[in-house]
């Protein structure tokens, strides 16, 4: 997403009003993406990107990068803390990763997920839930699940708090689905996810995740809704993209088939660590510039 409508008076660069997603020292700060603006970037044809980020220093490396959404993914249980699946990650936790995430963020809007049991209860559990991940300074919330969550996300919204849905493969539900499998295979299936989709943004979300979905639902999803959906393994016809960082860039030897591998990070991490081991065994670093006089 490059533009909004909605910028001040003042010089700017007209294909760009945000200002660049990376300011050059002693440039105004760009403009923040807020909830407001990824309708407007569907409306445009501007296509989104979201990464996940469950860290200060990653965040601020992605946010500088002009990514325009940055999830705090329960996916953190996964990718962070050695779990099989997302199903142990604790409210507190996605707390301190939001909080971590929110304070090295100046543009990307923040969306930070509910972890599983926190919201299925209804929308009482869901407000009080929603509100500490909101006070961490998360700038929305992501739930999984369609038709069954309408009333939790309209009583979200009502409090104030923006809600991005979660369709398809939704991970903490994966017990249910029998594994990690592509969902809305089949014309029941499809009817069921764009029933789901309808009911989710009747009900005020501001953009739905579509996560392994067959690509031509993802479409029809994609075209019969206003509100943005953001494709994971849901196929190029989507509004915008998200990907778990550590596989867009390469940090780990495996990545899901939907997932391409923009860097190499990890390997890049491995060689830098056992230069700098090598370097303390032979002697060459610390050397006087690294030392401190009496
Ligand atoms: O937690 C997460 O990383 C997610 C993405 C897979 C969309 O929900």
């Amino acid at each position: 997403m490059t533009c909004a409508p909605d910028s001040p008076a003042g010089p700017s660069d007209a294909a760009s009003p945000y200002g660049p997603a990376a300011p050059a020292p002693g440039a105004r700060p760009a403009r923040p993406v807020r909830v407001h603006h990824l309708t407007r970037a569907k409306e445009r044809g501007d296509r989104l990107t979201m990464l996940t980020a469950y860290d200060a220093v990653t965040a601020r490396i992605l946010d500088e990068a002009g990514t325009d959404m940055l999830l705090v993914g329960d996916s953190i249980g996964n990718v962070m803390l050695g779990h099989d699946t997302t199903l142990p990650v604790e409210l507190d936790e996605m707390v301190v990763a939001t909080r971590s995430v929110a304070r090295a963020t100046t543009r990307a809007l923040v969306v930070a997920d509910l972890p599983f049991g926190t919201y299925e209860a209804g929308p009482a559990q869901a407000l009080a839930s929603a509100v500490r991940l909101m006070k961490a300074g998360a700038n929305a919330v992501k739930l999984e699940g369609g038709r069954p969550r309408a009333r939790t996300v309209r009583a979200l919204g009502e409090a104030g708090i923006p809600v991005v849905g979660h369709l398809g493969f939704t991970p903490q539900s994966v017990n249910r689905l029998g594994g990690f499998r592509v969902q809305g295979r089949g014309e029941e299936a499809a009817e069921a996810l764009v029933a789901d989709a309808v009911a989710l943004a009747e009900a005020g979300a501001v953009a739905i995740v579509l996560e392994m979905v067959p690509e031509p639902v993802a479409a029809r999803i994609t075209e019969l809704l206003a509100i943005p959906t953001i494709g994971i393994g849901a196929g190029a016809r989507c509004d915008g993209q998200v990907l778990v960082w550590t596989d867009m860039a390469g940090m780990t030897d495996w990545a899901p088939r939907f997932a391409r591998r923009f860097g190499r990070v990890g390997p890049a991490l491995r060689q830098a660590a056992q230069a700098y081991g090598d370097a303390v065994r032979e002697g060459s670093f610390p050397t006087s510039e690294h030392s401190f006089d009496s």
